[in-house]
């Protein structure tokens, strides 16, 4: 065999040894921790939303209603080969992986994950995490040092090994025999970023979700930014509205006690539910949760978040970043239920960013105060409300409260708005 030969063959060993390298890594993040659903047992009910990540669709499973969260076709790009890239089908996965590692009343529970269409397993994807990309590396200079003790051998016991892997998630994702959906190796490497996308748009039009995705418990009341966009009626009394406050505080309080920050909190990530005929909101999206490590998140180098949302830090010192990022962004939903309007609603995006950006920051204005310029000025809804929110924006983000202590000024509230119920509620001693 020539040199041209033996370059393609070693070109061809790299491919598979990454092939299975990240099917490996895929597998040893899910595998035990979160159930592999097929998408033969997913049917649409309807569509529920979309949003920066994917499509959201009520779908039922095993005679329950269930949300599955669709990752966006369009986020799966190609690289110039015109391979599919992984990035966003592995945050998606590690999204699962979070959330199905967390156990909390307030938190979304995580069902289960639909494995990605098998075009985007057996790509030249990147890795999913840094970390694990040292891992990896590591794993791999091992590997190429044993390939180079024992021959040419290893490198077909290395391409049968990525195959097996491959088939196990084919037969996991499709729910059907290889034979049915699985090309050869050599085929699946010379797999088409459109063959990926076809996958997705065939499900859909079998009236299945297209994968990846992840199927989590479905909130019949949806996102608390919709109920406060349609002046939802049960978030017309001050006791309600501290109430899904306290919810989202205790739910924050557990993810911070895990050293995780959510980064994206905001009220189309809250979802409310009756419980005991009462709303009840949880947590969702951890998409953009990082761990945090001592005083700073790693990782965070990039713009997270959502505009009106986030924390000044985010934007003016990203790698110092800490938990208090989710109080700032608590302070802006606890805004929203005072006033039942958008943060920052005709700012031009440009113009926020950079008034975030500037020195003295930027407020959202508080009824009462001159900064209010509406014709109507909605009341405190509880004493302490507005002295609790400024609290949260408190540009040093180390004198922000910590969710514990939110918690904890929120039962208070509630303790006083009770009371003052059964004050009212109690015949005064004239009428006795
Ligand atoms: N588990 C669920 N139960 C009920 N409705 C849901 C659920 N998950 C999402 N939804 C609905 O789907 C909509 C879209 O959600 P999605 O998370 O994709 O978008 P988003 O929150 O607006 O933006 P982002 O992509 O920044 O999170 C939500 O606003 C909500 O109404
Ligand atoms: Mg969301």
């Amino acid at each position: 065999m020539g040199g041209g030969g033996s370059s393609s063959g070693t070109h061809m060993v790299e491919l598979q040894r990454q092939k299975q390298q990240q099917l490996k890594a895929l597998v040893d993040e899910l595998e035990g921790r979160v159930e592999v659903i097929m998408p033969a047992d997913l049917n649409i009910v309807r569509y529920l939303g979309g949003g920066a990540f994917g499509e959201v669709y009520l779908c039922r499973w095993h005679g329950v209603e269930v949300a599955v969260k669709s990752l966006s076709p369009s986020l799966i790009s190609n690289d110039s080969s015109g391979t599919p890239c992984a990035d966003a089908c592995a945050d998606l996965l590690k999204e699962a992986a979070v959330l199905a590692s967390l156990h909390h009343p307030n938190i979304v529970s995580v069902f289960g994950v639909v494995l990605p269409p098998w075009q985007l397993l057996s790509s030249r994807s990147r890795t999913t995490s840094s970390d694990m990309a040292a891992g990896l590396q590591q794993h791999q200079e091992q590997e190429q040092q044993q390939q180079q003790q024992q021959g040419g051998s290893t490198a077909e016991q290395l391409a049968a090994a990525a195959d097996e892997l491959t088939d196990e998630l084919l037969a996991a994702a499709a729910g059907t025999s290889r034979t049915l959906s699985a090309p050869s190796a050599a085929g699946s490497a010379a797999v088409s970023f459109s063959g990926c996308r076809a996958a997705m748009a065939s499900a859909l039009s079998q009236g299945h979700p297209p994968a990846p995705a992840i199927v989590t418990e479905f909130l019949s009341l949806g996102s608390l930014h919709n109920a406060i966009n349609c002046r939802a009626d049960w978030l017309r009394g001050s006791m309600a509205r501290a109430k899904l406050l306290l919810d989202t505080a205790r739910g924050l309080d557990y993810l911070h006690s895990k050293r995780l920050v959510h980064f994206d909190l905001k009220s189309a990530n809250l979802l409310v539910t009756m419980r005991d005929k009462v709303p009840c909101v949880k947590l969702a999206d951890m998409g953009l949760t990082k761990q945090r490590r001592q005083t700073f998140v790693s990782g965070i180098n990039s713009l997270r978040g959502t505009l009106p949302w986030i924390a000044p830090e985010i934007v003016k010192h990203p790698e110092t970043v800490t938990e208090k990022a989710d109080i700032w962004s608590f302070g802006v939903c606890m805004w929203q239920l005072w006033t039942m309007q958008e943060p920052f609603e005709g700012v031009h995006l440009h113009a926020l960013l950079h008034q975030l950006s500037a020195p003295g920051g930027l407020s959202l204005p508080v009824p009462g105060t001159p900064d209010w310029q509406e014709p109507e000025c909605p009341a405190e809804p509880a004493p302490g409300w507005r002295s609790l929110m400024q609290r949260c924006w408190q540009q040093v983000a180390a004198e922000r409260p910590t969710a514990r202590q939110l918690v904890e000024a929120l039962e208070e509230m509630m303790e006083a708005l009770r009371a003052a119920r059964r004050r009212t509620s109690e015949p005064s001693a004239a009428q006795r």
